[in-house]
């Protein structure tokens, strides 16, 4: 592995941090003078980095087993025995009982609902409006995940749970708790327990709903389905198997964060890279006014997952030495594996900070595990099939409904939260369209 970053390197990466304003100018620097593999250079801490499709490949895939998900980290504070921090057979054994509700066979039993669900929405949007698009996705994204995994009409929760949401997404973004992990954090206990409060209590409804039906929780692997007027929506696989209500709680937290935090920044990162790039978008506009599926639309969601990974590093604990080419990490160690570096590895991909969806055209080849926004192995993404169909039939239908204005360039810059997101916000002046362009 490199030597720790020279003077020079130290400098570069102090120039990107003050003109980017994020950590990611500097990642880029220390990257592309340090290589594939490197320590972040902090007093307090230092984790590896790591990036390419090798690493891919052994973080995600084969050597995954001396790795560790589980961190003591604000995220495990909040989502605690959740699928997405939790290892081993308690992991596989979540994932399995909330892979039916995703699973990519059920999705045409949401793409009514997600129009629908937008459509409440956009509603409220006034001709001539400036809207911004990281809230009003926000907005669409809660609606939709809350309806699909526990059936819930949240329209007229969303004034309550707006805030709390946004509290639990910023308790679990970096911060200065990476460098001092006790620090206080005023502010954070009410809305937390708000939000439990709104979780608990549709568990205890459901539970009330399953016993005016007469029927007892039972473990669905005995065989057993869901049957009568109640939902065979995950909620009802969670209670059905016969988990009790702090774990469901805690499945519920982790698929309501993960399932809109991540939708909101693509949707939000899409419009942006569209306001920035008028003849791709006017060329989309036409399109999905004219074909049911535009290949075009996948090439720009594809491309917008590639510059602005919505999780833009995977975060491991090392338990056993692993060995890239560049060197071992010892044990004991903090690991980030860079999706985002890797989607802006100059050895991978030609001109890499340039917007270009047509590399993703038919026909043209990605290297293996070099494009990896929902992660890859058997921990990849639970919901990647599902976000991938609601970024594209909320979008297509937005742009079938509205004509969207970027409003005067601005400068937009990515804001390492729980996710990548798009700040101060993406405005756009919206017109609905009276007929088919
Ligand atoms: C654009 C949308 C999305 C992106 C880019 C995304 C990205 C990712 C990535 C990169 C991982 C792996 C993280 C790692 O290896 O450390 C992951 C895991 C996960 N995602 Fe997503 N995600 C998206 C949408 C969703 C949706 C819609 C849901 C739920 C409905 C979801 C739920 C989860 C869960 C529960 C995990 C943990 C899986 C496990 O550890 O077994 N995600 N996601």
């Amino acid at each position: 592995m490199s030597a720790s970053p020279s003077p020079e390197t130290g400098r570069a990466v102090l120039r990107a941090l003050l003109r980017e304003r994020s950590l990611l100018g500097p990642l880029r620097v220390l990257a592309k003078h340090l290589g594939r593999l490197f320590q972040i250079p902090l007093p307090s801490f230092h984790p590896y980095v790591v990036f390419g499709p090798e690493a891919a490949r052994k973080v995600l895939v084969t050597e995954r087993h001396k790795l560790l998900w589980r961190n003591p980290d604000p995220v495990a504070d909040l989502l605690r025995r959740g699928v997405l921090v939790v290892d081993g057979e308690e992991h596989d054994r979540y994932r399995i009982l909330m892979e039916p509700a995703l699973h990519p066979a059920r999705l045409s039993d949401y793409t009514q609902m997600m129009i629908e669900k937008t459509d409440r929405v956009t509603a409220q949007w006034r001709d001539g409006q400036v809207v911004d698009m990281l809230v009003e996705g926000r907005k669409i994204a809660l609606l939709i995940i809350l309806q699909a995994l526990f059936r819930r009409d949240a329209w007229d929760d969303l004034p309550h749970i707006w805030h709390p949401i946004l509290k639990a997404i910023e308790f679990i973004s970096p911060g200065p708790w990476i460098l001092w992990r006790t620090i206080p954090r005023p502010g954070y206990k009410r809305p937390l327990r708000e939000l439990d409060q709104y979780l608990y209590s549709m568990i205890a409804e459901r539970r009330q709903q399953m016993q005016r039906a007469g029927r007892q929780p039972f473990p669905l692997l005995s065989g057993a389905s869901s049957s009568g007027d109640l939902p065979s929506d995950m909620l009802q696989h969670l209670i059905d198997a016969g988990l009790d209500d702090d774990t469901i709680r805690d499945q519920m937290l982790t698929m309501l964060i993960a399932g809109h935090d991540t939708s909101t920044a693509l949707l939000a990162w899409t419009f942006a890279l569209l306001g920035q790039h008028p003849d791709v978008f006017s060329r989309l506009v036409n399109e999905v006014q004219n074909v049911e599926k535009s290949p075009l639309l996948d090439q720009v969601i594809k491309e917008a997952l590639r510059l602005h990974p919505p999780i833009h590093i995977a975060n491991r604990c090392v338990v056993e030495p692993i060995t890239f080419e560049q060197g071992t990490v010892p044990a004991g160690e903090r690991l980030f594996f860079s999706i985002y570096l890797t989607h802006r590895d100059p050895a991978i991909w030609d001109d890499p900070d340039a917007f270009h969806p047509e590399r993703f055209a038919q026909g043209r080849k990605v290297p293996p595990m070099s494009f990896v926004p929902f992660g890859g192995g058997p921990r990849a993404c639970i919901g990647s099939a599902f976000g991938q169909a609601e970024a594209r039939i909320v979008i297509a239908h937005l742009l079938r409904q509205f004509h969207f204005e970027p409003i005067q360039p601005y400068r937009i810059r990515p804001h390492m939260g729980a996710t990548l997101e798009p700040r101060p916000g993406v405005y756009m002046r919206v017109r609905r369209r009276n007929k088919p362009q």
